[in-house]
């Protein structure tokens, strides 16, 4: 007996559209953008700035709709957001006047507020929390509030609280954007831990090409005006990821063809022309 088995992607992405209409002026920020991405995978966005990134991750999460097309999660159109899908910004947006772990804990004390939660329920939530503390390394600042901590540890609390409810997607725009190198790359690699440890497929925005690389089976590369898909680039490095791998030919290849395509797409032309035109726009007449 031939069983046959249809496999739905974990995202499906159809012919997204998204035009922003700004008095007489119409921005066409997602102009047919069609994408699938698998449960437990790993996709990093790319592209020069307004190429409609962070208005497809905000379509993704529920918090943007779409002027036409459509976006399914598990093979069901979404209609806002959901607790499948976590989000994590660039800024951390956590509550000042609460701790780490109360942070951490805030949304499910939402929900325990519920008449239906029972005690097994804030137990499973409370020790989620605390499992979450430990895979972060944030126990010895449990008390600590958020002006006291770095910004990769203030980040780091951001994404332990965007895991508490246990999502299986998690959309990230530019995370670590606001990060020094080296707590970028540790960030990097606890990320990839995270990923591993909790299966979820993750959606994950930035500017830099090595962070795409690194981190994503896939990159997509984005371009503006309209906003479009370019171009989607494997990374068949192998896991787990190794910071040394950054420096391998295969990686630095991967580099240049990216960055030749966001180069390609932007509209700037070369640095070199960029400049020649603003020292001409600079000079006296
Ligand atoms: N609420 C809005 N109203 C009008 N135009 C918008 C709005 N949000 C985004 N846009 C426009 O849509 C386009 C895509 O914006 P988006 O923020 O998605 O780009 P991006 O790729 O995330 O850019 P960046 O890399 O700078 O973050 C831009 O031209 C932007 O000006
Ligand atoms: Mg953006």
């Amino acid at each position: 007996m031939v069983v046959s088995q249809i496999v739905t992607a974990k995202i499906r992405i159809g012919a997204a559209q998204k035009v922003f209409r700004d008095g007489a002026r119409e921005v066409r920020a997602l102009n047919d953008v069609s994408l699938e991405i698998q449960a437990n995978e790993f996709v990093t966005l790319v592209g020069a700035s307004g190429c409609g990134k962070s208005t497809l991750l905000r379509a993704i999460g529920g918090l943007e709709t779409l002027t036409a097309g459509k976006i399914e999660v598990d093979g069901r159109s979404i209609a806002g957001p959901g607790v499948e899908r976590a989000m994590v910004f660039q800024h951390y947006s956590l509550y000042p006047w609460l701790t780490v772990s109360e942070n951490i804990r805030f949304s499910r004390q939402f929900s325990v507020n519920r008449r239906d939660v029972t005690s097994a329920d804030v137990e499973i939530a409370s020790g989620r929390a605390d499992a979450l503390l430990r895979l972060m390394g944030l126990q010895a600042f449990a008390r600590a509030y958020p002006n006291q901590l770095s910004g990769g540890m203030q980040q780091r609390t951001a994404i332990a609280r965007a895991l508490m409810s246990r999502p299986s997607i998690l959309v990230m725009d530019e995370p670590f954007g606001a990060l020094d190198a080296q707590t970028r790359e540790l960030m990097h690699d606890l990320l990839l831990h995270v990923f591993k440890m909790e299966s979820t497929t993750i959606v994950f925005v930035t500017h830099d090409v090595d962070e795409a690389i690194y981190l994503g089976q896939r990159v997509v590369v984005m371009a503006p005006n309209p906003g479009r898909i370019d171009s989607i680039v494997p990374v068949p490095l192998p896991a787990p990821r190794e910071q040394d791998m950054k420096l391998s030919p295969q990686f630095l290849q991967l580099k240049k063809q990216i960055l030749e395509r966001i180069r390609a797409t932007s509209g700037l032309g070369s640095s070199k022309d960029l400049l020649e035109q603003l020292t001409r726009e600079a000079a006296p007449a």
